[in-house]
């Protein structure tokens, strides 16, 4: 079976492609880092520590990461208001009874190296998705770009290449957070494929699925519900034409473990790192006659098959 590490900056759309990893069959996670951006990297670790006993699955390890981005001199303290005063909503879940692997620092903690050993390990048997900033991955290429290459996917949620960013005209929020370390990862050569805005901005989450997490009668249906309706109102206020909460990161999950969702576009991608489209996801034009191309970008999705699937297995998480 395949195995798979997510990445986290854990907040609502993490949560929810952490339960929808958790009900996939056909992969094994094997554990999750984690990343500053939706909250600090220590919050990000404790809310992936308590997910994961509300989940059920005590057993996955949570690997402290990177505390702030790669240009920054002190760790990230911003709390986004999209995910609520803990990242989860608002919502207080039990006290986790156990502690991370390691502390989260500017090298990546023990993350970069949790993930170098399982490439080195499991090879084109594992997968990794990023779901917030790129500075685990960033770190990681730093040491050992050779043993990123073996890794069988990298699917990041991030970036948008032909709408607009969520943070500014140019920048969606994970590349925002860290615009050095994606442009250092797209100009690594390693292959990846990106699951940005032009994507997870057609797959939104019908609001009568908070009401099915909640029929089902357990504690995580009615957390998930809370937690969800938070991010699902937030939305509507400030993003009203999408008609609900994108599901970004559930979405680079599913991609992740069925690549068929997706229609994509080979190409070398870079960060613009200067002026007012800083953070923005762009074709590299000095890259633009290489035939070799690193990145895979998500144009297309087969956003009925997704939110189906999505619903299936994400009741079946919390059930
Ligand atoms: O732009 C959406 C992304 O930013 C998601 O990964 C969300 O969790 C935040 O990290
Ligand atoms: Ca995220």
């Amino acid at each position: 079976m395949k195995k798979l590490i997510l990445d986290l900056d854990m907040g609502v759309d993490d949560a929810m492609a952490l339960a929808y990893a958790l009900a996939s069959p056909e992969v094994e996670l094997i554990g999750i880092t984690t990343v500053f951006g939706n909250v600090p990297c220590a919050q990000s670790v404790e809310n992936c520590l308590a997910m994961l006993e509300l989940l059920g699955h005590p057993e996955v390890p949570v690997v402290a990461g990177a505390d702030r981005a790669l240009a920054a001199t002190a760790p990230y303290t911003t709390m986004v208001d999209v995910h609520g005063t803990n990242g989860l909503g608002g919502v207080a879940l039990p006290e986790p009874t156990r502690e991370a692997v390691g502390k989260s620092d500017a090298e990546g903690g023990a993350a970069v190296d949790f993930l170098l050993d399982a490439a080195r390990t499991w090879g084109s048997d594992l997968i990794y998705v990023p779901t917030g900033p790129l500075t685990n991955l960033a770190l990681a290429a730093r040491r050992d770009a050779e043993a990123l290459r073996a890794i069988g996917g990298i699917v990041f949620m991030g970036g948008a290449l032909t709408i607009p960013g969520n943070v500014t005209p140019g920048a969606e929020a994970n590349i925002a957070n860290d615009p050095e370390a994606a442009d250092a990862v797209l100009r690594s050569g390693v292959p990846v494929t990106m699951v940005g805005l032009d994507v997870t901005h057609q797959t939104i989450l019908p609001f009568d699925e908070l009401d099915c997490w909640r029929a089902l009668g357990t504690p995580a249906g009615a957390a998930f519900a809370d937690i969800v309706g938070y991010y699902f109102n937030f939305y509507l206020e400030h993003q009203g034409y999408l008609g609900g909460c994108a599901l970004h990161d559930p979405l680079a999950v599913a991609i992740a473990l069925d690549p068929t969702l997706a229609g994509t576009l080979d190409i070398n991608l870079k960060v613009d790192l200067d002026g007012p489209f800083r953070g923005r996801t762009i074709g590299d034009p000095l890259r633009l006659h290489d035939p070799q191309k690193s990145a895979k970008v998500a144009v297309t999705v087969d956003a009925p098959r997704f939110v189906e699937r999505f619903c299936e297995r994400v009741r079946q998480a919390l059930g």
